[in-house]
């Protein structure tokens, strides 16, 4: 063979050795491969041990890889506002580790209060980033259940009454978290609305009131939103606990909205094993523990998705191909996380991700009431300022349950009220109120004779993240403030006439003070930035534009859940006797008044509604309409206001609220400047679910688009017609 073929030969030769080395790195680890015949590959590979052990739990917070193919272990982590310290393999105590202090992120209903997409997005790319860094590939939020009773204790991690709200501002969340390569996990599907027998509730709603309230926001999420996970919730509907619950995780979920991610089970969720292999669940989590705090050691080879799983399959008594279904979502999970080569690498407690949470706060801080125009604080007639309560001082960041964070820091009230406004004027402060002990009498006095000295005295009360107030785990058991609050805000109000009240919660709170004093905020639970963010709304840095996300009832009877007596059900069975009428829809259908409505929230400048008009009179349906206004700021300083768009159906076949949330639009207007908002909706926006044909549908006949400034401050309406 000449030099020339020699060459040829050896290059051919080595060229083979190169492409036969390439088809020999497996197809599951080729990420230039489809992913479909990436998880088939894996797939093939695993023994059935393997598979079973993917499917549960292996320590707290993990599940098992298959460390002899190099597929990764899959590591989850709460919440929703943040990324909760490690805690020990086996133990729901924090393990100490000095480097997961996080930045606390505010409460969900702060998210939904600012009605604005671009704080969602935000949110998720920063509590993404986080998540990321710490390496997690499920993050186990948001939480999108639906604010039923001011009880619940765990509202302050959902976004409020409305569905059309928690839909909209669910989504960005959900896409800029798995942006990281994290899966979000949405939780806690479904009608998990209250804490008291929340492990065992059984929940009897019509369809209508599951399909046009309860699971919008779910089917945003996995649909608009791409969930990669969901969490079943501990309760129970139709009788099946809903961590292994044929007609919503199977049906729905899976068959009807076509998802295709994994479902994870609330921590202590699953109950029977042949439900937990038919029923749609893919990874057990938490089994023998109340999620919260206590756990029977080492369970893991003992779950249900474990060895009694197993047996099953090897007798032959379950298909294997139930146990397939359940790993190539796992492994698709694997492939979109820790598996995806091009997923960025996070960042963990930076300083753009604690201003980030304080833009967040500083946009959902709701100005209920505001007169005299006390607020924003002249800091030059203001010389001394009480502050007066304990909420000035307490940490919100940590307690309430799963959502409890190991904080970088957080700038309380107190420091934050200090560091705006220390160099102008002198700050005193007294407690007022404890929720540690009852010497009640020596705290309000000290309080009013703090409170006699100063131009103004901000109040900070509300809720506390304790057990019975918004935590996980218990409802609070009245309306009420704790501790003496009322009392104390009273004889407050007596002493000196520059009083605002500000109420840290997640939840409503009766007010019988409110005529007493001249400013009410509700200051949500904010996070790390706090102090630093409500401060920066009473100066009047920022001005405020946050609009409810939940109705605040005068009296715990002007709830629905509570008018009907139903709540919280009789320790079996709970029936949803309102259906549809959740929130100012039963506000609207009982001409309550309540005493601060659904998308209610003041500003420090005002704004002028122009007459609403529409680019048809009549729309066929398969036609969209679209609706314009001009709004005006006519006050002295640039604001934000959010234009609500309710449709109300004039005429249907079945019982209908008189008006529903369809649109809102979030507009910044500088000082006398004036811009026209437009909402275009389709026939889906005047679609209600028929429960007997099982579908959505729009009957023809008149309607009414109504702009509001809030679900009872409507400024303009205008009547149209589906042909
Ligand atoms: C809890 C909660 C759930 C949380 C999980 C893990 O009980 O219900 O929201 O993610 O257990 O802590």
């Amino acid at each position: 063979m000449n030099k020339i073929n020699r060459i040829v030969f050896l290059g051919f030769c080595f060229f083979s050795i190169q492409v036969s080395g390439q088809s020999k790195i497996a197809i599951y680890l080729n990420d230039k491969k489809p992913v479909k015949e990436r998880i088939e590959d894996a797939l093939s590979r695993m023994t059935l041990e393997e598979k079973v052990a993917m499917c549960h739990a292996q320590s707290k917070f993990s599940s098992a890889g298959v460390p002899r193919l190099g597929i990764p272990e899959v590591w989850m982590s709460d919440g929703p506002h943040g990324i909760r310290a490690e805690v020990f393999w086996d133990e729901w105590n924090n393990a100490g580790w000095t480097n997961d202090s996080c930045i606390a992120y505010p409460a969900l209903t702060c998210l939904a209060a600012t009605w604005n997409t671009d704080m969602a997005a935000l949110y998720g790319k920063s509590i993404g980033e986080e998540a990321r860094y710490r390496n997690k590939n499920v993050l186990l939020g948001p939480g999108v259940n639906i604010y039923r009773t001011p009880l619940n204790g765990r509202n302050f991690e959902y976004m409020g009454e409305d569905p059309f709200l928690s839909s909209t501002m669910v989504v960005p969340y959900i896409q800029e978290v798995q942006k990281n390569g994290v899966a979000a996990c949405v939780k806690h599907f479904a009608l998990n609305n209250q804490e008291v027998d929340r492990d065992h509730i059984n929940v009897n709603v019509s369809d209508r009131a599951l399909y046009e309230i309860y699971l919008p926001a779910f089917k945003a999420a996995v649909q608009k939103g791409g969930a990669w996970a969901i969490m079943g919730s501990y309760n129970q509907y139709k009788g099946e606990h809903c961590c292994h619950n044929q007609y919503l995780l199977n049906d729905i979920l899976k068959r009807d909205w076509k998802f295709d991610g994994v479902v994870i089970s609330d921590w202590g969720g699953v109950h029977d094993t042949r439900q937990a292999i038919t029923n749609g669940l893919d990874m057990e989590f938490g089994s023998w523990t109340n999620g919260l705090s206590w756990g029977r050691s080492n369970a893991y080879d003992n779950y249900y998705l474990a060895a009694p799983f197993l047996k099953l399959l090897k007798s032959g008594d379950v298909s294997e191909e139930l146990l397939n279904d359940k790993v190539r979502r796992i492994l698709l999970l694997i492939f979109r996380t820790t598996m995806n080569k091009e997923r960025p690498f996070g960042s963990f407690g930076t300083e753009e991700h604690a201003l980030a949470g304080r833009k967040i706060a500083q946009e959902g801080i709701v100005l209920l009431q505001n007169k005299g125009n006390l607020l924003p604080l002249n800091t030059s007639t203001i010389k001394k300022i009480a502050v007066i309560g304990e909420n000035a001082t307490k940490m919100m960041t940590i307690g309430g349950g799963s959502s409890s964070l190991k904080v970088k820091y957080e700038v309380s009230p107190l420091d934050g009220i200090k560091k705006r406004f220390g160099s102008s004027a002198e700050i005193i402060y007294a407690p007022g109120y404890t929720s540690e002990k009852n010497n009640k009498e020596n705290l309000l006095q000290k309080a009013v004779e703090t409170a006699k000295k100063a131009d103004v005295v901000l109040v900070f009360g509300g809720l506390n993240k304790k057990e019975n107030q918004d935590s996980e785990g218990a409802d609070r058991k009245g309306l009420s403030l704790s501790y003496g609050q009322d009392e104390l805000i009273n004889a407050i109000s007596k002493v000196n006439k520059n009083v605002a009240v500000i109420i840290l919660s997640g939840n409503a709170v009766a007010m019988p003070w409110v005529n007493k004093v001249s400013s009410i905020v509700e200051g949500w639970y904010c996070g790390t930035e706090a102090g630093n963010a409500i401060a920066s709304v009473l100066a009047g840095d920022v001005n405020p534009s946050g609009k409810l996300p939940f109705t605040f009832p005068v009296r715990l009877e002007d709830s629905a859940a509570h008018a009907l007596g139903d709540y919280p059900g009789n320790g079996k069975d709970e029936t949803y006797n309102e259906g549809i009428f959740v929130g100012y829809r039963w506000v609207d259908k009982q001409n309550i008044k309540p005493l601060f409505s659904f998308g209610h929230g003041l500003s420090y400048t005002t704004f002028k509604y122009g007459k609403v008009s529409a680019d048809k009179k009549q729309l066929a349906a398969d036609e969209d309409i679209t609706f314009t206004l001009s709004i005006k700021n006519t006050g002295s300083r640039a604001g934000e206001e959010t234009v609500q768009l309710y449709i109300s159906d004039k005429k249907s076949s079945l019982p209908r609220p008189v008006k529903e949330l369809k649109g809102f639009k979030k507009i910044q207007l500088n000082a006398n400047e004036e811009k026209n908002v437009s909402f275009t909706i389709s026939k889906e926006a005047l679609s209600f679910y028929d429960d007997i044909k099982h579908s959505w549908i729009a009957e023809p006949g008149a309607f009414e688009a109504l702009i509001g400034a809030s679900s009872t401050d409507i400024r303009s309406k205008l009547s149209f017609e589906l042909r």
